[in-house]
């Protein structure tokens, strides 16, 4: 159910822009359109591009696709589960890859993505929840020996039905690479995998998966990804080929200039597809059963969204320059390592040349520094929109100090609310007297 805008708003976004985040490295909102949005609740707010979202959903599908036919993209709900987004990708045919049982009821209960398009993966499971998707068919990829042991269990209970698993497999990769989630792919491990399996006939182990968030996002990181999957693969399933590959997230989406020039290397989506797809392609054929399936998150979501905050106070202090703003580190920083984040200063009266100053947060933290460095005019009344903020952004927000901030969305030229500014009462729900 859409939320709408006060008539007013949707007239001057009609009037105004094309698409507000078509251009990653400058967005389209103007200072009025921004202050517009920003006095609909306390000031800041996310401003997320559900068109954006699409593009990159079709445009990282077509590139897989072209290199390896039987692709399949799983969206990964922690990464933003705000139900509006995985509300999107499910009409375009795009799967849910969850890892709790809360992520799991907004995929199936609140969206209705039909179980088996739901990979369920995660460390951390109750006996009851593996119980759930097992019956319901889900892709459950276990994690560990604990949740073989539980699903092993449910099998005993269950000697009539016919159940099927993945497992999730961790192993050194390039460029630091180690993830302490999974099952070491080691050979003491394959063999007790392979008894598992020969000791529960009614419960098929169907694929392979592996995620490492430790790594670059580099393509040697993914060339490793892969070839570990495969020489797994190799090993568990010497007679048939399993059911599916799931090479995890980890990807890079198009991002603002100033964000990739911090990085030794952002591939695109056709060189992550040459890399992984033609992996598989040798290995299966071109026109495999052999289901090679992805999890992205911020590839899909991190450029569809912004976080925007008004500046409340210029500050000259100890030589340097303050803007105060009305949002926090809390709101924008996430996964980072230390990388400047991109911003752009929307100011109330433009003015050419500036000075360097940062951007100081609303929490009483001395350490809420939101960026240094950043160049420009600034004055109070201006806005600061950061940039790439779809990924571990909102979901990760905790209501210090302040409730947690509105999130705005754009489609089809028209705005309304994805998330509502939250109130006092949201925050004291849970708590008693
Ligand atoms: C299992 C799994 N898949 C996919 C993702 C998404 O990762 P990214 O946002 O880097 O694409 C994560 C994130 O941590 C994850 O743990």
């Amino acid at each position: 159910m859409k939320k709408e805008m006060p008539m007013n708003l949707h007239e001057l976004f009609d009037t105004g822009i094309d698409r507000p985040l078509n251009n990653v490295d400058h967005v389209a909102l103007s200072h009025t359109q921004l202050r517009i949005l920003g006095e609909q609740g306390t000031g800041s707010f996310y401003f997320l591009d559900l068109e954006k979202l699409r593009d990159n959903y079709h445009r990282l599908r077509r590139a897989f696709v072209s290199v390896y036919e039987n692709s399949q993209i799983a969206y990964s709900f922690k990464t933003n589960y705000a139900p509006v987004i995985g509300s999107r990708l499910k009409e375009l045919g795009c799967m849910a890859e969850v890892v709790s049982a809360m992520e799991y009821h907004i995929a199936t209960e609140v969206l209705g993505y039909a179980p088996d398009k739901v990979v369920v993966n995660g460390p951390v499971h109750e006996a009851d929840f593996v119980e759930k998707i097992l019956l319901d068919g889900a892709q459950f990829n276990a994690d560990a020996w604990y949740l073989l042991d539980m699903t092993g269990e449910i099998c005993r209970r269950y000697p009539e039905r016919q159940f099927h698993i993945g497992i999730r497999l961790t192993y050194p990769i390039a460029e630091g690479g180690f993830s302490r989630f999974g099952i070491p792919s080691d050979a003491t491990n394959l063999q007790r995998l392979r008894e598992w399996q020969a000791a529960h006939r009614n419960c098929r182990i169907r694929g392979l998966h592996s995620h490492f968030s430790n790594s670059s996002r580099s393509l040697v990181s993914f060339a490793d990804r892969i070839a570990g999957l495969l020489k797994a693969s190799d090993m568990l399933f010497p007679e048939a080929p399993p059911d599916f590959i799931n090479i995890g997230g980890g990807f890079f989406g198009e991002m603002p200039q100033s964000l990739a020039r911090q990085y030794v290397e952002t591939p695109g989506f056709a060189a992550y597809a040459q890399q992984i797809g033609q992996a598989m392609r040798q290995r299966f054929g071109a026109r495999s059963d052999v289901t090679l399936l992805l999890e992205p998150g911020t590839a899909l979501i991190a450029n569809a969204m912004v976080f925007a905050c008004k500046v409340l106070e210029v500050k000259y202090a100890e030589g340097k320059i303050l803007a105060l703003v009305n949002g926090s580190n809390h709101n924008i920083n996430h996964k980072w390592a230390g990388e400047a984040l991109p911003v752009q200063l929307v100011s109330q009266r433009p003015q050419a040349g500036g000075a360097e100053f940062d951007v100081v947060g609303n929490t009483c933290i001395e350490k809420d520094i939101m960026r240094t460095g950043v160049r420009g005019h600034v004055a109070a009344g201006d806005y600061l929109v950061f940039q790439y903020m779809g990924g571990y952004t909102n979901v990760l927000k905790q209501p210090f100090i302040h409730p947690c901030q509105p999130i705005y969305c754009w489609e089809d030229g028209r705005v309304f609310v994805g998330k509502r500014q939250e109130n006092v009462n949201d925050i004291l729900a849970t708590y008693v007297l």
